[in-house]
């Protein structure tokens, strides 16, 4: 009994005294993205993890104060792009939409690989501007971090968290060009679509084809034009050989924020954690004037159209089409929209700068949320 008693007390002394959280170090993507971090570090803060955010200081949504995190001002994205990189990347990629089929077809990769490639080449200089200063490096080292937490949709925290030998844990959708199961699985071009082929999981042999050529697109897209970006880079501070897909590669955890009831069945890793809709809440009620207008829309309901967080000019053109194929719908529309009121706009038709979407999808009257473009 007495033994029992003194090997307890033993096990109860040599306790660590205190369980204290894990210095985490973040690197988040702005715009859409940050809502979903943010939260993320919501819960982190809440269990006593100590939380340090890089921001840009011309940040668009991450404050520089935070009660939750710590922030340090660094050179990212923002500084040498802004929302009007987007929408006119909407507008050409529009513009070639409207071209003819054959030319369409290499319009569209066209626009989206020189925009991977400019993304890039100013991602690799503001990696450079950080790994290049021996102070700001030293700083980081003496803070001690424990994990690197980072969405790799853009790179700094995947370089950063290699080069600091961090643990390294990804809140991801998508990385480099495409989905990130592309990047960390296997991925037969029999039966999974590659990203942005549009084609379904169950092929002919026209559409593996397709996918094929799609697949190959990709694939040189990822070695010649965004690895190049960063060779010289981790030619001076990774050991030879380093490119930015073995550091992708590496990394621990993939928190991978989709559900496989949105997927089409395809090899996953084990290292991959499904998060999809870890951000839902439960819809609140609307603000009166908003459910006076979902109310009047009768037996037919809503549809709800908004294109996220960073497109906000669409072709004159398309939103007037888009307007007038809304004023011949039964349905009324709420339609999240910053511009020149188009002249076509039916009078079902509700014009919004901003628009509470959570409880307006979760809202009876919602028939169908419209999003016309894939979301970045
Ligand atoms: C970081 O940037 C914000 C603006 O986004 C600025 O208010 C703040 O003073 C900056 N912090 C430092 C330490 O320079
Ligand atoms: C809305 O427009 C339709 C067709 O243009 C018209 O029939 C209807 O009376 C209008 N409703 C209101 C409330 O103005």
């Amino acid at each position: 009994m007495i033994q029992i008693f003194l090997t307890g007390l033993c096990f109860l002394l040599l306790r660590p005294t205190c369980c204290s959280g894990s210095r985490i170090l973040v690197v988040p993507v702005d715009g859409s993205h940050w809502i979903n971090m943010e939260l993320i570090l919501q819960e982190l803060h809440s269990r006593g993890h100590d939380i340090t955010v890089l921001r840009s200081a011309k940040s668009w949504y991450i404050p520089s104060t935070s009660s939750i995190y710590t922030s340090i001002n660094v050179t990212m994205l923002e500084d040498e792009s802004n929302r009007n990189f987007y929408d006119k990347m909407i507008q050409d990629v529009v513009e070639c939409r409207r071209s003819l089929p054959f030319i369409s077809m290499f319009c569209q990769p066209q626009v989206l690989t020189s925009m991977l490639d400019k993304g890039h080449e100013i991602l690799a200089r503001a990696a450079a501007t950080m790994l290049d200063d021996p102070v700001f490096m030293k700083k980081l080292q003496d803070a001690k971090f424990d994990l690197m937490l980072t969405d790799p949709a853009l790179t700094l925290g995947v370089i950063l968290g290699s080069y600091l030998k961090l643990t390294m844990v990804f809140n991801v959708r998508w990385i480099n060009n495409g989905e990130a199961h592309f990047t960390i699985a296997p991925s037969p071009v029999s039966y999974v679509p590659v990203s942005g082929s549009e084609l379904h999981d169950q092929m002919d042999f026209l559409d593996r084809t397709k996918n094929m050529l799609h697949y190959i697109y990709s694939f040189v897209e990822q070695h010649f034009i965004i690895n190049p970006s960063y060779s010289d880079l981790l030619r001076r501070h990774f050991p030879p050989g380093t490119d930015l897909l073995s550091l992708e590669r590496a990394a621990d955890i993939w928190l991978v924020r989709t559900d496989f009831v949105f997927e089409f069945p395809r090899p996953t890793m084990p290292n991959v954690v499904y998060i999809g809709g870890f951000q839902c809440k439960q819809s609140r009620p609307l603000p009166a004037d908003l459910e006076a207008f979902m109310q009047s829309s009768g037996e037919h309901g809503v549809v709800v159209m908004s294109l996220g967080t960073l497109v906000s000019a669409l072709h004159r053109e398309a939103t007037e089409a888009i307007a007038a194929a809304f004023a011949q719908l039964p349905q009324k529309v709420v339609w999240r929209f910053a511009g020149e009121k188009p002249s076509s706009l039916g009078n079902n038709t509700l014009l919004v700068n901003w628009m509470p979407q959570k409880d307006l999808l979760g809202h009876p009257k919602t028939q169908c949320y419209a999003v016309p473009l894939n979301r970045l």
